[in-house]
């Protein structure tokens, strides 16, 4: 059964607990939290992310995917890891190819019961994260470039979920697949034939007046 994440990042801030509230009942599965530090992207989200996430904390039960598309990946998660996430992710990109800094994330992040997830641009190979995907439990990855919502996926980004899913089957590890950018009606049914099982969903949901019958599609 595939997952739906809702991301805000296009979002009217005025209208936000009526639309927090839209999605909940929707029945999405979690809801996604794009942190930008205006470093790792040119976009700053801190203060707008930090007030959905604490927001949300209190009013609802579902819970916090936070994405991390920052630089200094340990500050943010001091941040976020008092508001008990389900996930974080945090960018393998950001981590320079420092193995120890990277498993001392995972460490951390594992520590304090949330569930881990590194997230791969799409200019990274896969390559790049096979020595961590037995310590995590998810792979992000990212359909369109990190920075802004409302973009279109990017095909060759699912011939890399692809081999991840044929990769992860053959070696028996198991960790969830999640991509993010561009998902809509359309393109969900490319990328669960690809091996995603959860959605990152931000414009297409955002935008519909049905939000029910949108995520009940998207499932589908
Ligand atoms: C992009 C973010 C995504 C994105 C998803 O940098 O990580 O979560 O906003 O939104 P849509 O579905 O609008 O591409
Ligand atoms: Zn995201």
């Amino acid at each position: 059964m595939v997952e739906i994440s809702a991301s805000l990042l296009t979002m009217n801030e005025e209208n936000a607990v009526r639309n927090l509230y839209n999605l909940e009942t929707a029945k999405i599965d979690y809801f996604h939290i794009d942190v930008m530090d205006g470093k790792f992207v040119e976009k700053n989200t801190e203060d707008v992310m930090k007030e959905y996430a604490l927001t949300i904390s209190h009013i609802s039960n579902l819970g916090l995917d936070i994405h991390l598309m920052v630089e200094d990946v340990k500050h943010f998660l001091d941040e976020y890891l008092i508001l008990e996430p389900q996930i974080i992710t945090f960018h393998i990109e950001s981590m320079k190819n420092d193995e120890q800094r990277t498993q001392n994330i995972i460490k951390e992040i594992k520590q304090s019961g949330s569930k881990v997830g590194i997230a791969i641009s799409p200019d990274t190979s896969i390559e790049e994260i096979k020595k961590y995907l037995k310590y995590i439990h998810l792979i992000l990855v990212m359909t369109v470039v990190p920075g802004k919502g409302g973009q279109e996926l990017i095909p060759e980004t699912l011939e890399k979920v692809e081999n991840l899913k044929k990769y992860i089957d053959e070696n028996n590890i198991d960790i969830d697949i999640e991509v993010d950018g561009g998902i809509n009606d359309k393109t969900s049914k490319e990328a669960k034939l690809a091996g995603a099982n959860i959605l990152v969903v931000g414009n297409y949901l955002i935008s519909s007046d049905n939000k029910y019958d949108a995520v009940k599609l998207l499932k589908e």
